[in-house]
Formats: C-alpha cells, structure tokens, sequence
C-alpha cells in the first residue's frame, strides 16, 4: 500500500490513479448516475486531458470505468457537458435507443504552442451504450473558435420553456448564450457578464437553468459561473447570478447588477470547491438540481501530498434556490442519499458548554468518515472556534466570528502544509448572510476533507486538509458560557446500507 493511501478519501470520488480535475458530462440515465472528469491517465498534474469515467447508483459510492474520450488529432478533450436527446433531434439514435450527447471544447495544443488564439472550439460525441462507448462527430466543430483565446465550457440542458436546446459558453469575462434545435447547429443568442461580479480570472465552467423559488410559483434562471483566479478567497472559486430568461436573453435581478468583486453571491467560500455543476435528465418525478464540484484549488492542486492519484470531488449536493431579504440565494445540502449509510453514534438535546468542551470524549469514532450537527442558540460571543485535532497536536480550526459576521477557516497547523505557500498562507472566510440569532452547522468529514454547511444551507465553506494521523477530537470554544443544542455525531458505514 503507497504512504499517500492514508490520505484517500473513504467516500469522496477520486480516481485510483492519476491525474484529476473539473467534473465533466454528468447525466442519469435508467437508475444510474454518470460522472465524467478532466483525467490525464499518464502522470498526477494536468497533462493532455481525457474523459474519465465513473458511475454510481446514488451519488455516494462509485465505481471507475474506463476513459470515455481521448485526445485525437484536433486537441484534447476540455471540459463540457452530456444531454440525453430523448427525442433524437441530433438524429444519433438508431431508433430504439435515445444517443447520449457529449458537449466539449477541443483545446489544440498545436495552435497554442504556434501562439494562435483560436484553439479552443466546441464539438460533439455520442453514445448508444449509456457513455461507455462514443463516436465523434465527423462534422466537429460544431462551434469554431470566433478569435477569442478562453473560449470553452459548454454546459447544455433541454429548455422546455422555448423549446430549445441551450448552451452556456464560458470566455474569458463574460457567458456566451447559444440555441440549437439538434445540438449540430448553434446560433448565438446574447452575452452576459461583463458588468456584474467578481472578474479577477477567467470565466470557465458556467451552468445555466431555471429553477423554481422555494415556497412559491416563482421561477428563476440560475447562471453559476466559475473563475479563475478570482476567487473569493483567492484562485478557483464559483460565483452564481440569478434572474430571467426570455429565450434568448439574461436579464439578471437588480440586486444582483454591478456586483463588486467582494460580492456575496458563491456556492461555497471555501478554496476547495471549483468547477461545480449540476447533473442532467434528472426524472422530473425527482425535480432536484444536484450538483458536486472538484475538491481542490488551481492555486495548489498539483502539489497536495499524493502522489498516487490528485483531487477527489466534493460529495453531492443538491441546490435549492430561495428569496431571502431583497435577493434570491443559493442553497446547498448534502444530497438525502448519503442519509443510508448513517448510523446514529451520540445525541444529546443540550449542552451548557463552559468557555469551551470537547464532543463527546467518551464515544468511539471515526472521524474519517462522519457528520457532526449542532446549533448555537442566542449568539452573542465575538468568537465560536470549533476544532478538529489529533494527538500529534495537528488542529484543524474554523468557526463563526460574530462580531464580524464572518466563517473561517485556519489550516496553518491542520498537518502538512509546506508543499504550497498559498495552501495554510491564508485564513479563509464567508460572509454570513444569515440573520437568525441561531447558528445551525452541518459537517460532511472524510479522511482529507471537511465540507461545512451553515445555516441550513446558506453559507458554505469546504476545504481540504492533509493530517498525519487522522484527527480523533471535536472541541468548541467560546469566551464565556454558550449553549449547543440538537447535538449528533453519526457515523458513514458504507459495508452496511440501510
Ligand atoms: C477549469 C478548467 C476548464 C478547462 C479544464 C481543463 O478547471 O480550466 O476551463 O476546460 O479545466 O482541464
């Protein structure tokens, strides 16, 4: 067993070799739910990017296949995304099989290395097996490159509103609209983005959908949109936009025009969660957005401590999407499956915790793979610290500084940090957009990451850590005395399904 495998998650995706980024092509399709990812099969930092493959029944435990699409002649294969064209509008079926189609931008690394700026194109692949096997179109591109240098991204969903099928198209500032009746043919229909958000880096990635406003008839379109650097808290991050869309054009909500580059409009706050899009030909019996993101940061994903496979993605997540004051935000929870693999480890209804408390000392767990849940009722301290730590005195500190409205996250003496400046270099924090006077965490632990949601959803904050040896204790710390309510640890036992 390689020294790195201490550090593999026991639930998050990540490849068992090799190199990994963006989530790719992820679609359902008869019970199954496909991811597709950025791979290079032949080293562990980015190299000539393929389409890896992997599949799942629930979101939470996969399986890898084989790559599903490989560099050729016209470039590699850059991120995108896969539809299923139930009606066979791209006439790929063969009458009895609806074809799985693959958005995707080749990226010529030819032209690029002669200096050109017109090597990024969009192209199209289909399958008639589920994504186990493609074929590429003969006529790609189906959108040549217009000389612009950042030009890629495609994400595609059937709009059922104007009957269309509908692509996001990333460059480098702002999205591309395009409309295909057939997915060959597409034809511009507008832009967006210049004027609003955060524009320290590239556009890539984006995602663009309606989505009902929870406890109302309201629907609104959601345009997530990843950057590079520029994040909120330096290198990847993912803002979102929220307004309408006429068939053609984005009209985004007032509240959510000229937003500065500080604004608070992101999926996460955390530095590890990038690229993050929502999957595809979900049953609208379901009706969820579901979404996972890759769990790492441009800034330092090439040099993390493993050496055997790099980057995992975040556990899925399902979006809701709520007015909350004047705005409309963005909600994200851990998807319900992962709920079956639970078991219930400690509960308690109160805690009077005094100045500060370790959870449960007493009990036995594994906090490789488990969720912690409590409240903080009647907020009032400048300062909530919550900590993970081991006996070796590796300590991972976050928390809620009230005073300032503001989550952190502190990895400076988490374990090893040395492989990168910008990993520990920083603290990293979210504005709390929330204005209850009771705090409600959430927290998703594996082995290498913690995904932290707030409030119900509201806030989030996911990071990676590498520890030496796992942390084994959860303590709070406040100035004075505070209470802690609904407390759960429970444990993920993935030999044993519900
Ligand atoms: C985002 C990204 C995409 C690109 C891919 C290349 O992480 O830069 O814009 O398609 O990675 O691997």
């Amino acid at each position: 067993v390689a020294a790195d495998e201490i550090f593999r998650p026991n639930f998050h995706f990540t490849p068992q070799e090799n190199w990994m980024n963006d989530p790719n092509g992820m679609f359902y399709l008869n019970g199954t739910y496909h991811l597709f990812f950025q791979y290079y099969p032949e080293g562990n930092v980015w190299g000539p990017m393929h389409w890896g493959h992997a599949t799942s029944k629930d979101m939470v435990t996969w399986e890898e296949l084989p790559i599903a699409l490989e560099p050729d002649e016209f470039g590699y294969i850059f991120s995108g995304s896969a539809v299923v064209d139930v009606d066979n509008t791209s006439g790929f079926g063969d009458g009895t099989t609806p074809p799985v189609v693959a958005i995707f931008t080749y990226h010529d690394p030819k032209g690029e290395a002669e200096g050109r700026i017109d090597y990024q194109s969009q192209a199209i692949a289909y399958s008639l097996d589920e994504g186990k096997t493609w074929t590429k179109y003969e006529a790609n591109p189906v959108i040549a490159n217009p000389d612009i240098k950042d030009f890629r991204d495609p994400k595609v969903i059937w709009d059922e509103q104007n009957q269309q099928w509908l692509m996001a198209l990333a460059t480098v500032d702002r999205n591309l609209f395009y409309g295909s009746p057939n997915l060959k043919d597409w034809e511009l229909l507008s832009e967006f983005g210049e004027a609003t958000g955060a524009h320290d880096g590239v556009w890539e990635c984006p995602d663009f959908f309606p989505m009902k406003v929870e406890n109302s008839e309201e629907i609104k379109w959601v345009l997530i949109q990843s950057l590079n650097p520029g994040g909120f808290n330096g290198g990847s991050g993912t803002q979102y936009f929220v307004g309408d869309f006429n068939g053609k054009e984005f009209k985004v909500d007032p509240s959510m025009e000229n937003l500065p580059e500080k604004h608070d409009h992101w999926i996460d706050y955390g530095k590890d969660n990038y690229a993050g899009v929502t999957w595809s030909n979900i049953p609208d019996s379901d009706g969820r957005k579901l979404f996972m993101g890759w769990m790492s940061n441009w800034l330092y994903a090439q040099e993390v401590p493993t050496e055997t496979w790099r980057s995992s993605m975040t556990v899925a997540r399902e979006l809701t999407l709520k007015k909350v004051g004047d705005t409309y935000r963005i909600f994200s929870m851990p998807v319900e499956e992962l709920d079956t693999y639970k078991e219930a480890l400690f509960q308690v209804d109160q805690l009077m915790v005094k100045t500060s408390a370790e959870i449960a000392p007493e009990v036995e767990k594994d906090l490789t793979r488990a969720e912690i849940k409590f409240e903080i009722p009647n907020l009032k301290q400048t300062n909530y610290e919550f900590s993970l730590s081991n006996l070796e005195g590796e300590i991972l500190k976050f928390g809620y500084k009230h005073s300032k409205k503001q989550f952190y996250i502190n990895r400076e003496e988490s374990g090893i940090i040395d492989f990168n400046d910008e990993f520990a270099g920083t603290i990293s924090y979210g504005p709390r957009t929330s204005k209850s006077d009771t705090l409600s965490v959430l927290m998703i632990l594996d082995r290498t990451s913690i995904e932290l949601f707030y409030d119900k959803g509201e806030t989030l904050m996911t990071e990676i850590f590498f520890p030496e040896k796992p942390y084994t204790s959860f303590s709070v710390k406040g100035e004075g005395d505070f209470e802690l309510k609904n407390i759960e640890i429970n444990q993920f036992n993935f030999e044993k399904k519900n």
